[in-house]
C-alpha cells in the first residue's frame, strides 16, 4: 500500500516537476502530496531555523530529526537458524513512530534492550548504523548500550513502577510508594545516569548533524533535553510524552528536588506536545505550581529560565495505509481463518499489554457480571483477551499477569459448559493474530484506568470488517476524539462496564455501522502523516515566535 502511494505520488510529481521518480524525490513527492490535503492547520511560512528541502511545487516537510526514544523502532535477535533479524518494538509508541522514518531523514537513537542488540552496539562503536524501514527507507539507528546496573535500576525500579505509576495514578496511597533508599539511588545512578547517556548520543549525533531539530520521547527522557540545551543552547528541541500528565498534586507524592528537575528537564524543549488538551492543561498547571513558571494558558506558553516553550496537545495516529496492506497479508489471514474456525456468535475482544494500567482484571469482572445479567448468552459470546507480556522483571507487573490468569480461570470455571470457556485468554506477543481478531470482533473493549491515548482503538476500527462497536474507558486519551462515536464508560464501575456490553451487543445494525464507519472515517482523515504535519508546525510556530522575540 505505501509502494501504491509512493507509485501515485511518483506520478505527481513527475507531473509537477519533470523529475525521475528517486526514492528521495518520491519521498518528497509524498510530503508534497501531504500539504495539498485539507489541513488540520495551515502551515506556518518555512522558517530559516529548522532547515526545509524545497520542492519545485509546493514547500515540503521533509527535515532531518534526530528521534529519542528508549525503545526502539526495531530490537535485534537471532532466527532458528543464527541469523540476526530485526523485530518490531512493542508498545504503541513504536508502533506509531516507525512512519516517522518514511516521511524524514531520521537519526534514532534508542537504548540497546536484547542480548543482541547490545552486541550491535559494540559492533557500530558508540556510531549509528544504517537501518531500512518496511518499504525500503534508509534511517540510521544508533543503540546505546547503558551500563547494565544504571539501567536496570533506570527501568526496573524509577521509569515504570515510579513514573508509570505516578502518571497513570496507580498507587493507593495509603500504603504506596514508599520512597525508600533504593529509590533515590535509582533517580541518581539510575535515570539520571542513563538520561546522561541518552544527552551524550544527542551531542555526538549532532556532531553529523548540526541543523537536525530533536525530538525526544516519553517518559523515560525527562532530563536529557535540559543536558542537551546546556551545551547546545540553539538547537531545536521538542518533547513528546505520550503518556497522561497527572494534575499538580500528584506529582507532590515525589520529593521537591525530583519534581522539580522533571519539569525543568522538560521545559529545556522549544515544544513539549501531549495526546490530549486534558494532559496538556495539567501541564501547565504543574509549571506554575510546581515550578513557579509564568504560564500563559491561552497561548499554552511557559517562560522559564528566560525562555518560551510551546505546550501543544495532538494525538498521534497510525499509517491507515500500513493497516489496509497488514488486513490482507498472508500472515493475517491464516490467523483469520484459525479464529474463523473457532468464531463464537458473539465474539468480544480486548488487546493490551500485561499493564496494571489496561485496567484488565476489571474487564473480566464486568464480563462475568454481563454473563450473570444475561445468561442467554452464555454458549454464544466469548471473551477473546490477546495480551501481550509485559516488562515481566517489575514485581508489581509479574504479580497482575498472575492475577489476570486467575481472574480468567475463575470467570472460566464458573460459566464453562462443554467445549464453550467465556474468556478466551492468550498470552503473547501476536501482532497478526491481533490484526485478524481487529477485523472480526463484534465489541471491542478498552477500559483503561488511564492511558495517554490508545491506539488499540484506532487500529482496530480501521479494519474490523462486522461493524464492531468500540466501548472506551473515558479515562483513555482517545476518548477525547472517538467518543462520538463509541460507547463510554467509567473504567472503576464495573456494573457499567456489564451494562456497555449489553448495549453493544444489542445496537441496531445501521446504528452499529453508521458509528464505526465515521470512527474508521476519522482515523483515516487524522492518520499519522497529519500527526507528524502538526508537530513540525509547531516547531515552526515556535520558531516564528522565537525570531519575534
Ligand atoms: P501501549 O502503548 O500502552 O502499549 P497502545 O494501545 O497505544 O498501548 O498500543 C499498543 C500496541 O501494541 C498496538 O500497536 C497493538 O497493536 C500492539 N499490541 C497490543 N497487544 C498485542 C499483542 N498481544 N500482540 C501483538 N501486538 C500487540
Ligand atoms: C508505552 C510507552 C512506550 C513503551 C511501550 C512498551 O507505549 O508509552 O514508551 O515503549 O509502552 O513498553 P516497554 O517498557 O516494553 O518499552
Amino acid at each position: 500500500m505505501v509502494d501504491r502511494r509512493i507509485r501515485r505520488a511518483g506520478n505527481e510529481l513527475r507531473h509537477c516537476a519533470g523529475s525521475p521518480p528517486s526514492l528521495l524525490t518520491r519521498l518528497e513527492s509524498l510530503a508534497c502530496e501531504r500539504v495539498r490535503r485539507p489541513a488540520l492547520s495551515e502551515p506556518p511560512p518555512p522558517s530559516p531555523s529548522f532547515p526545509i528541502n524545497h520542492l519545485r511545487c509546493a514547500p515540503v516537510a521533509r527535515r532531518k530529526l534526530i528521534v529519542v526514544s528508549n525503545r526502539g523502532p526495531v530490537t535485534f535477535g537471532r532466527d532458528g537458524d543464527g541469523q540476526r533479524v530485526a523485530l518490531r518494538g512493542g508498545g504503541g509508541l513504536t508502533t506509531a513512530l516507525r512512519s516517522l522514518v518514511l516521511h524524514h531523514e531520521v537519526r534514532w537513537i534508542a537504548s540497546a534492550i536484547s542480548a543482541e542488540d547490545r552486541l550491535v552496539a559494540e559492533e557500530a562503536s558508540g556510531e549509528s548504523i544504517h537501518e531500512r524501514a518496511r518499504d525500503g527507507s534508509a534511517y540510521r539507528l544508533h543503540l546505546v548500550a547503558h551500563d547494565e546496573q544504571a539501567y536496570d535500576r533506570f527501568y526496573n525500579v524509577f521509569a515504570n513502577p515510579t513514573l508509570w505509576f505516578l502518571q497513570h495514578y496507580l498507587w493507593p496511597l495509603a500504603v504506596a510508594p514508599s520512597l525508600d533508599r533504593g529509590l533515590h539511588h535509582a533517580w541518581r545512578d539510575g535515570y539520571v545516569a542513563v538520561n546522561r547517556a541518552f544527552a551524550d548520543a544527542v551531542l555526538a549525533e549532532l556532531e553529523h548533524e548540526p541543523d537536525a531539530t530533536v525530538f525526544f520521547h516519553d517518559y523515560h527522557l525527562y532530563l536529557a533535553p535540559r543536558l542537551v540545551r546546556e551545551s547546545r543552547p540553539d538547537t531545536a528541541l521538542a518533547h513528546f510524552v505520550h503518556i497522561p500528565w497527572p494534575q499538580p498534586d500528584v506529582w507532590r507524592v515525589l520529593p521537591d528536588e525530583i519534581r522539580r528537575a522533571i519539569h525543568d528537564g522538560l521545559l529545556a524543549n522549544d515544544v513539549v506536545g501531549f495526546h490530549t488538551a486534558r494532559w496538556r492543561s495539567n501541564f501547565l498547571r504543574g509549571s506554575e505550581d510546581l515550578l513557579g513558571a509564568a504560564v500563559d494558558h491561552g497561548r499554552g506558553t511557559v517562560d522559564h529560565r528566560g525562555r518560551e516553550v510551546l505546550v501543544t496537545s495532538h494525538p498521534i495516529s497510525v499509517d491507515p495505509h500500513e493497516f489496509d496492506e497488514l488486513a490482507t497479508s498472508e500472515a493475517v489471514l491464516a490467523a483469520e481463518q484459525r479464529l474463523l474456525a473457532r468464531r463464537p456468535e458473539k465474539l468480544l475482544l480486548r488487546v493490551d499489554r500485561t499493564d496494571p494500567s489496561k485496567n484488565i482484571v476489571r474487564g473480566f469482572r464486568a464480563f462475568e457480571l454481563y454473563l450473570d445479567a444475561h445468561p442467554e448468552m452464555q454458549e454464544r459470546v466469548v471473551m477473546l483477551a490477546l495480551l501481550d507480556p509485559s516488562r515481566q522483571e517489575i514485581p508489581e507487573y509479574a504479580e497482575y499477569l498472575g492475577a489476570i490468569q486467575r481472574s480468567a480461570r475463575a470467570v472460566n470455571e464458573r460459566f464453562e459448559r462443554g467445549t464453550w470457556r467465556p474468556i478466551d485468554l492468550q498470552i503473547r506477543d501476536d501482532f497478526a493474530g491481533t490484526v485478524a481478531a481487529y477485523k472480526q470482533f463484534d465489541v471491542l473493549l478498552v477500559n483503561a484506568v488511564f492511558d495517554g491515548l490508545n491506539l488499540v482503538a484506532k487500529e482496530a476500527a480501521l479494519v474490523n470488517e462486522r461493524d464492531g462497536v468500540l466501548i472506551l474507558s473515558e479515562n483513555a486519551g482517545v476518548h477525547e476524539e472517538l467518543s462520538p462515536w463509541a460507547l463510554s464508560v467509567n473504567p472503576f464501575d464495573v456494573a457499567g462496564q456489564a451494562d456497555a456490553l449489553h448495549r453493544a451487543l444489542t445496537l441496531p445494525a445501521e446504528e452499529r455501522r453508521t458509528r464505526l464507519v465515521a470512527a474508521a472515517d476519522h482515523v483515516r482523515r487524522h492518520d499519522l502523516e497529519a500527526w507528524i504535519e502538526a508537530q513540525l508546525s509547531d516547531f515552526d510556530r515556535k520558531a516564528v515566535r522565537g525570531r519575534r522575540g
